[in-house]
């Protein structure tokens, strides 16, 4: 009995992914790393732009005939397409035997249990009761996800994640710090909290109420942890306290992921963006000050109904005043439901295509020059496999060495590829 799983999209849709594989894996299937071994196939989908749920769909579609191949193997599709889609999912795809949709993550386990019945149940007596874990498997043994909260309260104007997600969700703190620990004792040296609007977290422990920078602190005190990471946070909840926390926790890497997306304060405000231009870049340079070296980076849409070729000119000098280590720049993609749909989607495609070329040329020269200054330092890598690791800033490192998984190593940069660094092991 084994299951392939396959996240498409971001961060939360793999941890995502890993959550639901609990329940079969507590059912006793194993790790396939290809569906041909699979008898089950989990697809953990994403509906951020048309284009991400075009290629959940094609996926679906194209794994009829391994279904076919052996009508037995069971095939679940999952996510943020799962629940935007739904029936028509269904309807299109009698091939998938279950679509469970963003929202109905917590109840996925009995999902589960009433598509599958008494099949493939080799572990039965052993399954615990779920919830008490919200990860599973992450990108490696060393560095793991935790989804401290789900769901987005915001309304930005071209998102579908509000509808798809629900609202903010926050996971009781005291479970959150309990699965940190287990972590931790599993060998986790890093751990990356993720959440739509990661810093909205709140909660309370022992009777006392706990906001996001009040989290890092006690996490921060977790034995054997050496980095905490978190994302993405909205530039609204990045306040006194949690910069403070960014600078005052052992853990708390010096690397934030700060969504921007546009330059233009008119653009800004027709995206339901809460904050202006100037908030923004005041945001940044607090957080450079008080947290030394902190590499930013960021997400910028291009090509937002009625983006004017000035509104776009705000955006390039806004990128060149931020100067980000990288940033994820997407083409504006209407989404159903959402109310920029209702605006005119006016912004030509060839414009938009030349639009986001000029930006990734300017967001290659800004990586490259991040890159670059790195040559000839010393940085602390954690190995997270042989010869790989990242740096506290998040900068990926490779060098030739014995050094295992786990360890903090010294590591000086020799030189820079595109993406990655290359160094030596310090003597
Ligand atoms: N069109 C283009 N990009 C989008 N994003 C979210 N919704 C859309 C959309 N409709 C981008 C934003 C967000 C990232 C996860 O995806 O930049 O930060
Ligand atoms: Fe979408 Fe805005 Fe919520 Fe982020 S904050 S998930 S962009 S609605």
């Amino acid at each position: 009995m084994k299951l392939h799983t396959i996240a498409l999209g971001c961060q939360m849709s793999e941890a995502d992914a890993a959550e639901m594989s609990l329940p079969l894996l507590k059912r006793g299937f194993s790790r396939a790393a290809v569906p041909d071994d699979a008898d089950a196939v989990l697809i953990s989908t994403c509906t951020v732009r048309d284009h991400a749920e075009h290629r959940a769909v094609s996926l679906i579609g194209s794994l009829k005939s391994w279904k076919d191949a052996d009508p037995r193997r069971v095939l679940i599709v999952a996510g943020c397409a799962a629940e935007r889609l739904g029936d028509s999912l269904r309807r299109r795809f009698p091939h998938v035997d279950l679509v469970a949709g963003a929202k109905s993550i917590e109840s996925f386990p009995q999902l589960v249990e009433r598509a599958l019945g008494a099949r493939f149940d080799g572990l039965a007596e052993t399954r615990e009761s779920f919830g008490e874990k919200a990860s599973g498997e992450s990108p490696s043994a060393v560095s793991s996800y935790l989804t401290i909260m789900r769901g987005c309260n915001y309304s930005c104007s071209y998102c579908i994640v509000p509808s798809v997600r629900g609202r903010e969700q926050y996971r009781p703190a005291a479970k959150v710090l309990e699965e940190a620990r287990a972590k931790a004792d599993a060998g986790a040296r890093e751990l990356v909290l993720l959440g739509q609007t990661v810093n909205s977290y709140c909660s309370e422990l022992a009777g006392r109420p706990l906001r996001f920078a009040d989290l890092l602190r006690e996490l921060d005190k977790t034995p054997g942890l050496e980095r905490l990471r978190f994302m993405s946070p909205h530039p609204h909840y990045v306040d006194e306290r949690m910069i403070a926390a960014m600078a005052e926790c052992r853990t708390v890497c010096p690397q934030l992921h700060l969504p921007v997306q546009s330059g233009s304060d008119r653009i800004l405000g027709l995206m339901k963006r809460n904050y202006s231009r100037a908030s923004f870049l005041a945001k940044a340079a607090l957080l450079r000050r008080r947290v030394p070296g902190i590499v930013l980076s960021t997400d910028i849409i291009v090509g937002f109904p009625t983006e004017s070729e000035e509104d776009f000119k705000l955006t390039l000098s806004l990128v060149e005043e931020l100067a980000p280590a990288s940033a994820y720049c997407f083409k504006y993609s209407a989404r159903e439901g959402t109310q920029s749909a209702a605006l005119p989607d006016d912004v030509p495609r060839e414009v938009k295509e030349e639009r986001l070329a000029r930006l990734n040329g300017l967001v290659g020269r800004l990586t490259a020059a991040a890159l670059k200054a790195q040559v000839g330092r010393t940085l602390e890598v954690l190995c997270e496999e042989r010869g790989f690791g990242r740096d506290r800033g998040g900068f990926k490192v490779k060098w030739d060495g014995t050094t295992e998984p786990g360890e903090l190593v010294r590591i000086r940069i020799t030189g820079a590829a595109r993406r990655m660094l290359m160094g030596e092991a310090d003597a």
